[in-house]
């Protein structure tokens, strides 16, 4: 499927405030994705449609979550983590959509994973940053976002596991493996830059 017609189904099926998201991380992915080097038309669709999964309702996406055995048991009883691995699978069904990147792009882009690619990342920073978002400290992340793009992950990733425990929602396993895979990876350059300006 082209990307236009892709957000014309999208415009066509969600809210507008939605769409004016979707339209949101879409641009600002591709700006990431001319600061790393990724391929833009893959970013394009995945940021574009990353919340395929919210033109369903909740009682459809736990449904088709169940008979399709598509998701952990966590993911099924927390509403708002069901839209990203159902609207991947939606997307495969509905779309023919078959780039296990983009795929894995649009499944992760709530909890993060630890190991998941450059595209995943892009588009789960992308999320969190686009214009539209004015949640407390978005502003720095976005400030480092084109410079350090595991710091500016971790800033979001850390300030996303806060909201969740303020409200008691769950924490996924996925979140927490993510965030340290970033710690891992920031620690390890530091020290590779450390080592360096010692010789
Ligand atoms: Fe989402
Ligand atoms: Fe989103």
């Amino acid at each position: 499927m082209n990307i236009s017609k892709a957000r014309e189904l999208l415009k066509n099926n969600i809210s507008p405030n939605l769409f004016t998201h979707s339209m949101g991380v879409e641009e600002t992915a591709l700006r990431l994705a001319a600061a790393y080097g990724v391929d833009g038309e893959k970013v394009s669709f995945s940021g574009l449609m990353h919340d395929y999964g919210k033109i369903f309702s909740n009682d459809i996406l736990h449904r088709i979550a169940m008979e399709n055995a598509l998701v952990d048991d966590l993911t099924l009883q927390e509403p708002a983590l069901l839209h990203a691995p159902v609207g991947a699978w939606l997307l495969k069904r509905d779309l023919g959509i078959d780039d296990g990147e983009i795929l894995e792009a649009v499944r992760m882009h709530t909890t993060g994973v630890a190991g998941m690619s450059l595209l995943a990342r892009i588009v789960y920073l992308a999320d969190y940053i686009e214009p539209g978002r004015t949640c407390p400290g978005v502003k720095d992340i976005r400030e480092i976002a084109f410079s350090d793009l595991d710091r500016a992950l971790l800033g979001a990733v850390n300030l996303t596991i806060k909201y969740v425990l303020e409200r008691e929602k769950i924490v996924h396993p996925n979140s927490i493996s993510f965030r340290n895979s970033l710690i891992l990876s920031l620690r390890k350059n530091n020290q590779e830059l450390q080592g360096y300006e010692a010789y």
